[in-house]
C-alpha cells in the first residue's frame, strides 16, 4: 500500500545549527526556516535527490515536539512519512489491521498542504509513521 518515502523528520534543539550541519557538513540543499503555526513547528526542508529531510523545531508553547525534545535533548529522528494514494482507504486498512491512528482518525492538512495521518509508534516498530496522500 505505501509508496515512496516522502520525508524523514528530525527534531532538533537548534535549527540554525542543524541547518549548518546539513548545508555545510553534508553539502545538502537546505531551505530557509518556515514557520508552520498550525503544526506548532518551524521547519527547514532539506531536499535530497530522492527524498526530503525535515528539521523540526518547536514553535509556540503547545508544540507537539516539545516533549520529544525534552526526552531527546540533542535531537533525534521523530517520524518517517510514506506516501499513499488514498488517505481514507489507508486509514480504514490500518484500523482493520488493528493499528492505532492518532487523534480523531480524520486526516489533517500536513506541512505540504496535503492530507496526512499519524500512526502509533508502538504499532510500527517504535517509529512514529506519517501517511501523506500523494
Ligand atoms: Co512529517
Amino acid at each position: 500500500m505505501i509508496g515512496q518515502l516522502n520525508h524523514i523528520a528530525i527534531a532538533v534543539p537548534d535549527l540554525a545549527a542543524a541547518s549548518k550541519v546539513y548545508r555545510d557538513t553534508l553539502g545538502a540543499s537546505v531551505s530557509e526556516p518556515i514557520d508552520l503555526p498550525e503544526h506548532g513547528v518551524t521547519t527547514v526542508f532539506v531536499n535530497l535527490p530522492n527524498s526530503k529531510i525535515e528539521l523540526l523545531h518547536p514553535l509556540g508553547i503547545a508544540s507537539p515536539i516539545a516533549n520529544f525534545l525534552k526526552n531527546n535533548p540533542s535531537g533525534g529522528m521523530h517520524h518517517v512519512c510514506y506516501e499513499v494514494g488514498d488517505i481514507l482507504a489507508a486509514r480504514d486498512r490500518m484500523k482493520a489491521s488493528g493499528a492505532r491512528v492518532l487523534g480523531d482518525g480524520e486526516p489533517k492538512t500536513g506541512a505540504h498542504g496535503k492530507p496526512v495521518l499519524f500512526l502509533h509508534p508502538k504499532d510500527f516498530l517504535g517509529t512514529l509513521v506519517e501517511l501523506e496522500q500523494a
